[in-house]
Order: C-alpha cells, then structure tokens, then sequence
C-alpha cells in the first residue's frame, strides 16, 4: 500500500475512534500543508512545534522546509496516532500528551521557546475555554519573533464556534492574517498567520 493511502486509513480509524477529537473529513491536502509550512523559517536553526499532527500531512511539508540544524516536535492526543507519526517521520520528536499542555510537555523535553507552531487542531469541536487555553500556551511560548498558523474551512466560516474562534485569535494575537482560499483542498480552506501574542486578560 502507498503512503498516501496508508495515511487515509490511519486517518479514517482515528476519525472513527475520536470523530470530535479528529474533525475533519480527510487530512489535508498538499497545497494547505504547504501553505501552513511557510511559517517556518528556511534559515538559521529554528524550533518548530506542530499540534494535533494527525497522519502528518503537514509535518511532511514542515520537514522539507525546516533547514538541517532545526528542531520539529509535534504534540498528538492520539495514542495509534502517534505511533505511527513515530514510525513515518523517525526524524520527527513525536510527544504522546495534550496541546493544553504545551508548555510543560516543552519545558519536559528542555525547549522554553518556539520559532513557529503550526495547528491542525479542530477549533471549532472545543469549548472557549479548552481555545484560550491553548492559545494562552502558544502565546507563552513563541519567540517575539514567531509566527503561530492554524486554518478553518471555508464552509464553515460562518458557524457561531469558527466566528468565536476568529474573535478569539483577534484578542490573542496583534497581528491574524488571512490567507486566500486554497480551492485544491478538501474542503477549501484558509490560514489564518498570528503574530505577537498580547497575552492579555482577553486572551484567557
Ligand atoms: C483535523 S486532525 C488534523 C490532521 C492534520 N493536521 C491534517 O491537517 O491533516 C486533528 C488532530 O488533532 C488531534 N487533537 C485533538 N485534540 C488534541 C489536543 N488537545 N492535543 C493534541 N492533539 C489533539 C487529533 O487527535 C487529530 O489527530
């Protein structure tokens, strides 16, 4: 079987066995994942985390772009997730443990701050405090410099949780860019590119 559709069927058992911790029909497609990478810088040694990898169709755009000397952690809820992240990507620092947690699970493995997080975490299934939570760690643990990215499906843009969400990255962050439609995706996407923490009471 191909790796492609190897990740279609990982991806299709997690979806059956955690549909809201997964949230997405399939996982994303080369040109989103692409997009997501940007924020990593192609320079110097950066440090990269990813949270809610799933089959890791941005982790492979991540690795391609991440120069030699960098560092590329990604954080999975699930356990068959996981290890088959571990056994795909064997350069790839797979942490078993929850997002909300970031910072710990960083400190733990002796990272305090991070160049660019890349979410592929479904916003719209969390409840507002489990967001801020995460949005908070995020915040604590970017260099002044880094760049957070996460996207949203067109489609489901004008939902009450994404428009929720939307607000909530407009009080975490200084700076949410939005990104064109990636038409090639299934469904259609956007990114959103966040920048500057504000770190304020707003914010959680
Ligand atoms: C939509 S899938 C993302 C898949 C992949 N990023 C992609 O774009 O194809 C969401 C992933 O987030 C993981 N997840 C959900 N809640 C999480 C949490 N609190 N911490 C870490 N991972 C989580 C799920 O297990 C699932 O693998």
């Amino acid at each position: 079987m191909t790796q492609p559709f190897h990740d279609l069927r990982v991806f299709l058992g997690a979806v059956r066995r955690q549909p809201a911790a997964v949230g997405a029909i399939a996982p994303s497609g080369p040109a989103l994942a692409g997009l997501l990478a940007t924020v990593v810088p192609s320079t110097g040694a950066p440090t990269v985390v990813e949270l809610g990898p799933g089959t890791g169709s941005a982790t492979k755009a991540v690795q391609r772009r991440i120069p030699a000397g960098g560092r590329h952690l990604a954080v999975e809820l699930d356990g068959t997730l996981v290890e088959h992240l571990r056994s795909t990507y064997p350069r790839l620092d797979v942490v078993h443990g929850d997002a909300s947690e970031l910072g710990k699970l960083l400190a733990d493995r002796g990272v305090e701050q991070v160049d660019a997080v890349i979410s592929g975490l479904p916003w719209a299934l969390f409840p507002e405090d489990l967001q801020r939570a995460i949005l908070r760690q995020v915040g604590a643990v970017l260099t002044p410099a880094g760049a957070f990215t996460t996207f949203a499906y067109v489609h489901a843009l004008g939902m009450k949780q994404a428009r929720r969400f939307r607000a909530l990255l407009d009080r975490s962050f200084d700076e949410v860019i939005v990104s064109r439609v990636v038409w090639a995706n299934v469904p259609p996407a956007i990114s959103y590119v966040c920048r500057r923490p504000t770190m304020g009471d707003d914010a959680g």
